[in-house]
């Protein structure tokens, strides 16, 4: 069967709202003949007419006042598109979808509000998970960018690092080791941890870390998040290893001391991340130059 072309639809509508052939193939500078042509193409294919001829006057058939229908609703839907279009390809109005690891929300959320500043009217989606999640996101294709530490090789991603995230061994500030000027790795076997989750990048930094000297860690408590961590280490409830940046404010008000253990910090990075067949949006692509770029860090 023949289908109707959108340019039929075109013509015929230009041809019902003037009622004339004449006016319409003005409108559309095309000829009379062309215009009369394209509108016969779709009485053809329905086998019925549009237009019926009174005396001088052109009237539409009900199948003509059908397609005019259909051709109204078919040129307002490809206006929306186009202006949709015309907004996707504009930076400052959109939708950025972002899934950072927990531990460089913190990080992250200053690079989200300095990059704001200059593009006030993105609309900003970000997700706070840890590392197994937000590599999930990035295969299930549901996000544009992500801001982590190493990816795995084979897994299709493209991964630019532009900071360092150091990790350390935080105890309260009453415990004996924090007066040690040196720890060896193996006193540490003796104290019992808290960890994070699994499927964290900072515990299975230290997994590895540990792993590689042979030593095995006793966890007291496993803890999905940074911070009941640091208040777990606080309240006496055993050592932690976290990112030195989510450790700020402890620090300032010697609320946590950092111990001096040989082999710390284990130096990790932070990388911003996608897909490598993804075609980023502009949007997108200025949010990774950004983040690349001097201002990031403020
Ligand atoms: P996480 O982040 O420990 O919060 O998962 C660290 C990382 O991505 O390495």
């Amino acid at each position: 069967m023949r289908r109707l072309t959108l340019r039929q639809f075109r013509v015929f509508e230009a041809v019902a709202r003037h009622l004339s052939f004449s006016r319409a193939a003005e409108e559309l500078h095309l000829s009379q003949p062309a215009v009369s042509m394209q509108v016969r193409g779709i009485e053809v294919i329905l086998g019925l007419p549009l237009t019926e001829q009174l005396g001088k006057k052109i009237f539409l058939t009900e199948a003509g006042r059908e397609v005019l229908h259909a051709s109204q609703a078919i040129t307002a839907r490809l206006d929306d598109l186009q202006a949709n279009l015309v907004q996707l390809r504009s930076m400052d109005s959109g939708q950025l979808n972002i899934a950072v690891t927990t531990t460089v929300s913190a990080v992250a959320t200053g690079i989200l509000a300095r990059f704001r500043g200059e593009h006030p009217k993105v609309a900003i989606h970000l997700d706070v998970s840890n590392r197994e999640s937000v590599l999930g996101q990035l295969a299930a294709n549901r996000i544009d960018l992500a801001i982590m530490g190493q990816v795995p090789d084979g897994l299709g991603l493209e991964a630019i690092r532009f900071m360092d995230n150091p990790l350390v061994v935080i105890a309260p500030p009453g415990h004996p080791l924090v007066r040690k000027k040196r720890i060896a790795v193996r006193d540490l076997a003796s104290e019992s941890f808290l960890v994070r989750e699994a499927g964290s990048g900072t515990r299975g930094a230290m997994e590895r870390f540990f792993a590689a000297r042979g030593l095995e860690i006793r966890s007291s408590m496993e803890m999905s998040s940074n911070e009941a961590i640091k208040q777990a280490v606080q309240a006496g409830l055993g050592l932690g290893i976290l990112s030195l940046q989510t450790l700020e404010m402890e620090q300032a008000l010697k609320r946590l001391a950092v111990l001096a253990v040989e082999g710390f910090p284990i130096m990790r990075h932070w990388y911003i991340v996608h897909r490598a067949d993804k075609r980023l949006s502009p949007l997108a692509q200025a949010f990774k130059d950004f983040v690349l770029g001097p201002d990031s860090l403020g």
